[in-house]
């Protein structure tokens, strides 16, 4: 049995997933955002007939560090090792936000407090059974184009009046897969580090904003063609790389990026060494693990 640890898994693919590692039979520490989320997690997953014994819900905010300080505390408390971490929590193209600890919520949400979760669990990670870490990216991360640690900078803290929720997303997107190229560089003996491109896929994260009811109602038909023609995906099938990489015994390429549960052609940037440890210092920083 398998102890998982998964972000965002009340919705889209981090519900299927944890789905289908109950059905396993692993155990999984899963975080959502509120208490009524919680509930209604366990409710969904009662109806669908999935066995919630080994699930533990956490709720934990990722627009928060004290959040994330928090849920790793509890996690050293409560197991001695993690097998699979996989982080699922993402937001996209939100209006603008500045958290309280001061960063573009995208920013923080997709990449910097994922960040302080891997870098804080690694101890628990090194006592795991063959350890994973696999972190949700996306295309959009193969089109950034940030490499140093001065455009870095600026766009953790990137104003109002320069915000492009896009670029912003992309951007998240690609320091996900340099930190995980960089763990892999320091780690790969001992832990496996993996990015993956789950595919566009057919989930709340297109309908968040204020008309994502009706525009979720208006693209019914339109989603049936994508799912006809494979150029949308299910939910269900778009959590299926994330899974082959947390369930394989294949080899699997440390640090690299996969798509289709295979590997894919990675961003250019996470090939720089310089930056790669340049993003891991200052974001250590921004995090206070200095
Ligand atoms: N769908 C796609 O086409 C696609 C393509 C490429 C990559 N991805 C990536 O896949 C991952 C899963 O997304 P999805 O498509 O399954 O979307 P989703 O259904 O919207 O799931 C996103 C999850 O992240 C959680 N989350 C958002 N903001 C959070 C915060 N501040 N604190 C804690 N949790 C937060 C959400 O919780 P709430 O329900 O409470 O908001 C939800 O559980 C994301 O990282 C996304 O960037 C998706």
């Amino acid at each position: 049995m398998n102890i998982c640890v998964v972000t965002g898994a009340n919705s889209g693919m981090g519900m299927v997933t944890i789905q289908e590692l109950l059905e396993r039979g692993d155990r999984v520490i899963a975080t959502v955002r509120s208490a009524k989320k919680a509930t209604l997690l366990v409710q969904l997953l009662r109806e669908h007939g999935v066995s919630h014994t080994n699930l533990e819900v956490e709720i934990v905010q990722l627009d928060q560090l004290d959040s994330v300080r928090q849920f790793a505390d509890l996690l050293f408390d409560r197991i001695g090792r993690i097998d699979r971490l996989i982080l699922n929590a993402g937001v996209m193209v939100p209006p603008y936000h500045r958290t309280k600890d001061g960063f573009e919520s995208q920013f923080q949400v997709n990449y910097l407090s994922h960040f302080y979760l891997i870098e804080r669990l690694l101890p628990l990670l090194e006592q795991g059974q063959d350890p994973r870490v696999i972190s949700i990216s996306s295309l959009a991360g193969e089109g950034g184009l940030i490499r140093t640690d001065i455009e870095l900078e600026a766009m953790a803290h990137v104003k109002k009046e320069q915000y492009n929720p896009m670029r912003s997303y992309r951007e998240s997107k690609l320091l996900q897969m340099v930190h995980m190229r960089e763990l892999a560089e320091q780690y790969g003996d001992r832990v496996t580090f993996v990015s993956v491109h789950p595919g566009i896929v057919n989930t709340d994260l297109f309908y968040r904003g204020k008309y994502g009811k009706v525009l979720k109602t208006v693209l019914k038909p339109i989603a049936q063609i994508g799912y006809w023609t494979g150029k949308l995906y299910t939910p269900e099938y778009g959590a299926k790389t994330a899974l082959y990489l947390a369930t394989t015994e294949d080899r699997l390429e440390n640090g690299g990026y996969y798509a289709d549960s295979a590997p894919r052609l990675s961003n250019p940037v996470v090939e720089d060494e310089t930056y790669r440890q340049q993003a891991r210092h200052l974001s250590k920083q921004w995090v206070g693990l200095t």
